[in-house]
């Protein structure tokens, strides 16, 4: 369908003891093994990195922070920096999560800082957007998701910005139950691709993954991942158990293959 190689990445949120990350991880690692069409990316909180490294080390699966901040070191209590990720085996780091532009006053600003130098440490920015209920309503929903991306990668070059992945997540949607249809993800996700050739190339934004995500269960992830723009899924409440993740890891598999 795409070159483009699917990816399910699972993000825990504020879950999970070391003890129960381990089980997890190594659970998920022992389904991927030997199978490589799919990437799997695991989020643990930042307690459970190191261990969670160790238990997916040899397998396909990739590691991910949750956050980060955009300076290396300094003054900063309480944070972590991009070099830090790299020196604890993170690949990957998501950004601009909605409960961090809600409940922490993350900006577009901050966001476009922490892409920048995520990418200059080559861990791979999982740039999330998407809108409110609120602004769904009242049709905005594109301005929205469209605003964010043009600010999070102003200033950024398609050769710099090459490993970025998105993730579109209707804010509606998260941790509701509430999907949005696979119709409507896929106009969304369409229009994403489209700007971003807009504003950067079309070659680079064909190749950009960008991902589903508020709501994925292993009952819609053939749906929403059977759309041409849908190119994976990020996964917060089903990623908590092996038994719903590997489904949807599952459905990223058929993708590749279809
Ligand atoms: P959810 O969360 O799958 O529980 O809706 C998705 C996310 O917040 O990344």
């Amino acid at each position: 369908m795409t070159s483009r190689k699917p990816l399910i990445a699972g993000n825990w949120k504020l879950h999970n003891t070391v003890d129960e990350s381990r089980a997890l991880a190594v659970a998920i690692a022992a389904h991927v093994r030997g199978k490589s069409a799919c990437d799997v990316v695991l989020a643990p909180v930042a307690t459970s990195l190191t261990t969670v490294k160790r238990a997916i080390d040899g397998s396909v699966v990739g590691l991910s922070a949750q956050n980060t901040h955009w300076e290396d070191s300094g003054a900063w209590t309480g944070e972590l920096s991009p070099a830090l990720l790299v020196d604890v085996g993170c690949g990957y780091c998501i950004i601009g999560h909605s409960e961090r532009r809600q409940f922490f006053g993350e900006t577009d600003a901050g966001v476009r800082k922490k892409i920048a130098a995520l990418l200059v440490h080559k861990v791979v920015p999982i740039l999330c957007v998407g809108e409110s209920l609120e602004q769904r309503e009242a049709g905005k929903t594109l301005d929205v998701v469209l605003g964010q991306v043009e600010a999070a990668t102003e200033g950024l070059d398609a050769v710099a910005l090459a490993p970025l992945v998105v993730a579109y997540e209707p804010i509606w949607a998260i941790g509701t139950g509430l999907t949005a249809k696979a119709e409507d993800a896929q106009d969304v996700h369409r229009a994403i691709r489209g700007h971003l050739a807009e504003l950067k190339g079309k070659s680079w934004a064909d190749s950009v993954r960008i991902l589903y995500g508020g709501s994925v269960k292993p009952d819609n992830a053939d749906e929403l991942l059977g759309q041409p723009d849908v190119d994976g899924a990020l996964v917060g409440g089903a990623s908590l158990s092996a038994d719903n993740f590997i489904p949807i890891i599952d459905a990223g598999v058929r993708r590749a293959e279809s």
